[in-house]
């Protein structure tokens, strides 16, 4: 799915050599190289195992001139995704600014970040590297049937003697599994009400179904485009129903895999009705509009509560008439007025006034 951490790194590495040659410093390149080796020496440290002594330590040194830097590149990355930052992603930059030791040449580079911002080619990259991917299919059940229960069958309703065309928006999608969820759970309904058939590998069918996956991150857009998934048990099918595997075909195992997990590919024509493209929630217009349903589930943890409503604000411009909005399990809509609550057992779902 997402990259190694050694590629973020080095990355976040590219940016102060970058940022040398930019500023024609005189200074000999042997600091970047000292910087790699020390990045570099990060890498048992990516097994991810939790040490609260570590975890002191980089505490204390907050404190010092790494700390004053780690705020600035926190209110940064705040300030460009909207992502505020908690204990973990503290951690992880805390390690990275730890290991270097040219407080100048960090500092350089931090500022060209504040000054440049987007124009900055390595914002995108820290980003990346602080954004957590973790998805699957048919996550959070509940939500999907309830979604499938209720929601689909007032849009077919609402539908069936105009134009058949379902839009829907899975904003934050990660890497591709919800937007697919969605995808596969219409047609399969669409089945079950007898307005498509399963012919010949394919769906025919008068309705069409327009499902758009948007996120911040350019590298899982490339993995969502590409509708490969591992299946192993831990994988992106962990919650999925063996009904709706005929929806995948069977890849070839990884070779380079010792456990050699089996990987799944989304059928053409299910992968056809996915659109996948990069956007930035707290930019302060939706990618599009007319959407008869959008997901947007566990990013609001990562925002304050002015961007979550600015957030839900642009979710709610991107709906159209009727259309239903669904938050993560935990998320609380800030916009209360904008929509009619449905709260059932186990899950909500909000519709626009
Ligand atoms: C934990 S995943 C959620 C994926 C999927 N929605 C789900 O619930 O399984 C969170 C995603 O939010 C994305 N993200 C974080 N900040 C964002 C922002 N400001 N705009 C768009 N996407 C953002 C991350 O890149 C990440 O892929």
């Amino acid at each position: 799915m997402a990259s190694s951490l050694e590629e973020k790194l080095k990355l976040l590495n590219k940016g102060i050599s970058d940022l040398k040659e930019s500023n024609k410093s005189p200074k000999p390149m042997s600091g970047a190289n000292a910087l790699k080796n020390k990045m570099d020496a990060l890498k048992p440290m990516n097994s991810g195992i939790h040490k609260p002594v570590a975890n002191l330590q980089l505490r204390k040194k907050s404190m010092d001139w790494r700390g004053a830097l780690l705020k600035r590149v926190m209110s940064i990355v705040e300030k460009h995704a909207g992502i505020t930052l908690n204990n973990s992603h503290e951690e992880k930059l805390l390690r990275q600014i730890d290991k270097l030791t040219d407080q100048s040449e960090l500092e350089q580079w931090v500022s060209s970040l504040e000054v440049m911002g987007n124009r900055h080619g390595d914002l995108q990259a820290l980003i990346e590297y602080l954004t957590v991917h973790e998805t699957y299919f048919y996550r959070d059940p509940q939500q999907f049937n309830g979604v499938r229960e209720e929601v689909f069958p007032e849009i077919f309703k609402r539908k069936l003697s105009g134009q058949k065309k379902i839009k829907v928006w899975s904003a934050a999608c990660s890497s591709g599994e919800e937007p697919y969820t969605l995808i596969i759970l219409l047609l399969d309904e669409l089945i079950k009400k007898s307005y498509a058939s399963e012919k010949s590998g394919g769906i025919v069918t008068d309705w069409s179904i327009d499902v758009l996956g948007t996120d911040i991150s350019s590298k899982i857009i490339q993995t969502a485009s590409r509708g490969l998934y591992s299946g192993g048990p831990l994988g992106s099918f962990r919650g999925m129903p063996k009904a709706l595997m005929r929806f995948f075909s069977e890849g070839e195992k990884n070779a380079n895999n010792k456990l050699a997990f089996i990987n799944y590919t989304v059928k053409p024509f299910v992968k056809k009705l996915a659109r996948f493209k990069l956007f930035n929630l707290t930019s302060n217009r939706p990618p599009e509009t007319g959407f008869d349903i959008v997901f947007c589930r566990n990013v609001m943890i990562y925002f304050n509560d002015d961007v979550k409503k600015q957030v839900q604000k642009t979710l709610y411009d991107a709906l159209g008439p009727g259309g239903a909005l669904v938050l993560g399990p935990t998320d609380i809509l800030m916009i209360p007025e904008l929509f009619t609550l449905h709260r059932r057992r186990g899950y909500t779902y909000y519709v626009k006034k």
